[in-house]
């Protein structure tokens, strides 16, 4: 069945280039009316122009949708609230928000100041809280909310020179593990999205020929499942060059020791039981790991619980 999100409102955070204005268009191509937000700058976070976001709002209203240009940044609560607050005003709700603005600022760690890391933190991470905490509880009152955080490889797996964006890359999915939790009863579901395109900030990282495969509408594809009605909740899509995979956060089944074994020379002797993943699980939350915990240590001093 063809994916629809008529009536429905959607923000899209740094939404005038790149996999932000993919994900507009795709999202207002399927009947979602569009906040496009966009600072403006440069992909290194300098600078600021109403100028791209607007491009992206004439493109989706001649194209005969509804969308807005916003040029909150994201790193500003106060410009975030006045942003929900303004599609609030022009369509009375949001379904779903897309928190997708991202700079770089890449350097060693060895080389990096820490106003960059502070910085590139502050609108991958912080800017992800802000805009979720801008929308979160009209969701909870109105009962409904989607919302995609963006991740990447680099937070998942690590790459040279991004300590800091990979870093912020992986809170936004620690921000999402506590808020399926606590956004569940409100029907609030939340996905992370962790693309692979050519864009300006990838432009020099790719070469020629891959660049042509690495298109961002096929990544914009995926991000439209995450979000629709019935999407799925708490998943990690990857989404590269028309390749979908899935990442997990996977526990090994681990190994209890008896007292008199439970020190660093027993540990490390029994290493391999430990790390053994072929009895690997992911948790569904924190409580879910810590009753595991005890429940391997109860079974392994035969003590029922
Ligand atoms: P891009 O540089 O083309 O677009 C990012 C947009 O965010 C720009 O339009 C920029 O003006 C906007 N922006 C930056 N700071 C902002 C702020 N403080 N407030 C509001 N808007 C702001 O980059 P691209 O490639 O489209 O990246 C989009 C997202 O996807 C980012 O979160 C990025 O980290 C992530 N990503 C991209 C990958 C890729 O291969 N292109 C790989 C992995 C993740």
């Amino acid at each position: 069945m063809t994916i629809r999100f008529d009536d429905q409102v959607a923000i899209v955070t740094g939404a005038g280039n790149g996999l932000g204005r993919s994900h507009a268009l795709a999202l207002a191509a399927r009947g979602a009316k569009i906040v496009v937000n966009d600072l403006g700058g440069t992909a290194d976070g300098s600078g600021a122009s109403s100028t791209a976001a607007e491009i992206v709002v004439d493109e989706i209203r001649s194209a005969g949708g509804e969308a807005i240009a916003n040029g909150a940044n994201v790193c500003k609560f106060e410009e975030v609230e006045a942003l929900v607050e303004e599609a609030l005003e022009t369509w009375g709700r949001i379904d779903v928000l897309i928190n997708n603005a991202g700079i770089l600022r890449d350097k060693s760690f060895a080389k990096m100041n820490l106003a960059d890391f502070k910085l590139v933190s502050d609108v991958h991470y912080l800017g992800t809280v802000n805009c979720t905490k801008a929308v979160w509880n009209t969701m909870r009152e109105r009962e409904y909310g989607r919302i995609v955080m963006t991740t990447s490889s680099s937070g998942m797996y690590g790459n040279f020179g991004q300590s800091n964006y990979g870093a912020a890359k992986m809170a936004v999915l620690g921000f999402m593990k506590t808020l399926l939790i606590e956004g569940e009863k409100s029907n609030i579901r939340i996905n992370a999205l962790g693309p692979g395109a050519a864009t300006r900030m990838t432009e020099e990282l790719l070469q020629e020929d891959i660049k042509q495969l690495m298109t961002v509408e096929p990544v914009s594809q995926g991000m439209v499942v995450l979000c629709q009605e019935d999407s799925p909740n708490g998943v990690i899509l990857n989404a590269q060059a028309g390749s979908y995979s899935v990442t997990e956060l996977v526990e090994s089944h681990g190994l209890w020791l008896p007292p008199e074994q439970q020190n660093a020379e027993s540990i490390a002797a029994s290493w391999d039981q430990i790390a053994d993943q072929s009895a690997g699980k992911a948790m569904k939350s924190g409580a879910e790991h810590v009753i595991k915990m005890v429940t391997t240590a109860a079974q392994g001093i035969g003590h029922n619980i």
